[in-house]
């Protein structure tokens, strides 16, 4: 079998909030174009590995980290530009994080920081953004609306939009469900897996059936371990690796 090339190695990383030790000794691959679901109870570091990802971490104050990261082959920790790197790795937030101006221009507002200023064109990417975030047949005639104007759930698809915005090349969603409902939830779950052609997806959800919907691999985090990491078929069988990985995915725990 031929191995996908890898986009993220994570490589003996350890993270600790003052001594509290909150990520143990994780490695892993995560691979281009996959679907990599991150599951586990409340409190086992999900969130704090995709801060990690973007270095959203550098600023929690007392985080200290060790071990290595690499994005494509290059450590994130040596990057010149950290912007450039959270270009590179979208992160979409448990709640939706709105800026406070209309629907189009927080979708525009990005490209436009980044040099985007024909109008054409500049509409042209709002739209796809929209669309692949399943939100465009609801605004597409009140862009100019404010974006806090919108629903719960139709801020949180924005939030989405927004991060595609900047055409990431990975793409961190830490539970993104939490204020969709089940059939806005579904509409996404689809346009995830279509934009899984175009990045890489780190997918961090306490509903553990949308993993298992979803992602080509799971992750399963417990008190900061990591458990187990394999195909999805293989964490939802009836014989992963671990006991712990069968006891969590059915419900025997958590
Ligand atoms: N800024 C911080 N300062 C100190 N401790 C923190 C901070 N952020 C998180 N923690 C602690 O780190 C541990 C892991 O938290 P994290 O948010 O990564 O877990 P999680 O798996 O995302 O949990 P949840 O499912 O509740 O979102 C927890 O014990 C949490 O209290
Ligand atoms: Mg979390």
């Amino acid at each position: 079998m031929v191995t996908p090339p890898k986009k993220i190695e994570v490589a003996g990383l350890q993270v600790w909030y003052g001594r509290h030790e909150v990520l143990k000794n994780l490695s892993f691959d995560v691979y281009d174009h996959e679907i990599l679901a991150i599951i586990g109870p409340a409190q086992s570091g999900k969130t704090t590995l995709l801060k990690v990802l973007n270095r959203t971490l550098d600023s929690a104050a007392g985080a200290t980290l060790k071990g290595t990261v690499k994005i494509d082959g290059e450590d994130i920790m040596k990057v010149r530009s950290v912007f450039d790197l959270r270009r590179k790795v979208g992160m979409v937030s448990p709640l939706p994080v709105g800026l406070p101006m209309s629907i189009f221009d927080n979708v525009a507002f990005a490209p436009q920081q980044a040099g985007l200023t024909n109008r054409t064109e500049l509409a042209d990417r709002v739209e796809r953004c929209l669309r692949q975030a399943a939100l465009w047949d609801e605004v597409k005639d009140r862009l100019r609306t404010l974006g806090s104007k919108l629903s719960g759930g139709q801020q949180q698809r924005l939030t989405i939009a927004r991060a595609l915005s900047h055409q990431p090349e990975i793409l961190c969603l830490d539970e993104f469900s939490i204020a969709i409902d089940p059939v806005t939830t579904m509409r996404i779950e689809e346009v995830l897996k279509q934009l899984r052609s175009q990045m890489t997806i780190l997918l961090v959800t306490n509903l553990v059936q949308q993993a298992k919907r979803l992602a080509d691999r799971t992750l399963f985090l417990l008190s900061g371990d990591l458990v187990e990491i394999d195909r999805t078929d293989v964490i939802f069988s009836d014989h992963p690796a671990q006991r712990k990985t069968y006891e969590y995915v059915n419900g025997i725990f958590g």
